[in-house]
């Protein structure tokens, strides 16, 4: 597939009808870890997480963390955080860390390598004909989810994906850009 195709065509897909086999999840994996990283150090960790008895628990601690992002749980934010929850269904589950270190900068460097790897398993699904979301957790939800995957003190969690054959039933709504005059400047900012 061609890449801006492929940039253009990519949507946090929330809908899956069936997870990524185990030959595309390798092929993702070695295409991730082909991402760029400071003094490439990789110094990033994924769990590939595929007991459906953690994934429905990780996926109960989204469903209580984007319920809590509002003061009141009305029908709207449910369903909101129902639909979050609901894109574990069927779908793969990896979650991507980097090693800890006491140096800001290298912290802060650190992330950007696993952001990277993290962009290249979005790309790769896409080449795999795969849809992906990215999936945040913070705080108490983000350290029970270090819990359950039994990560070690020294690890601190990036973010979490799911990928996974898209349910073509989902309708995504086409995505609203910034206008570039609005985030491209050209020598100075205006
Ligand atoms: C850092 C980051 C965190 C995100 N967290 C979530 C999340 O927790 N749940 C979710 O469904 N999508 C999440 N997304 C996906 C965004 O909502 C999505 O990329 C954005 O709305 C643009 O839509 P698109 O990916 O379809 O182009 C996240 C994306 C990024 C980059």
């Amino acid at each position: 597939m061609e890449i801006y195709q492929a940039l253009e065509g990519r949507r946090s897909v929330r809908k899956y009808v069936s997870p990524a086999t185990d030959e595309q999840l390798d092929r993702i994996l070695k295409a991730a870890a082909l991402a760029p990283s400071p003094f490439n150090r990789q110094a990033w960790d994924v769990v590939v997480v595929k007991n459906p008895d953690l994934i429905d628990q990780i996926a109960e601690i989204k469903y209580q963390l984007n319920l809590g992002l509002s003061r009141k749980a009305t029908d709207k934010t449910k369903a909101q955080a129902q639909r979050q929850k609901d894109a574990f269904n069927n779908a793969s589950l990896l979650v991507v860390y980097q090693r800890e270190r006491n140096n800001d900068r290298e912290i802060r460097y650190d992330a950007g390598g696993g952001w990277l790897l993290m962009g290249n398993i979005l790309i790769a699904a896409m080449a795999e004909g795969l849809g992906s979301r990215i999936i945040s957790f913070w705080d108490e939800a983000e350290e029970k989810v270090d819990r359950l995957l039994k990560v070690p003190a020294e690890r601190k969690q990036i973010s979490a994906v799911n990928i996974g054959v898209p349910d073509p039933s989902e309708v995504i709504e086409p995505r609203k850009l910034k206008p570039a005059e609005k985030w491209i400047h050209f020598e100075q900012f205006p």
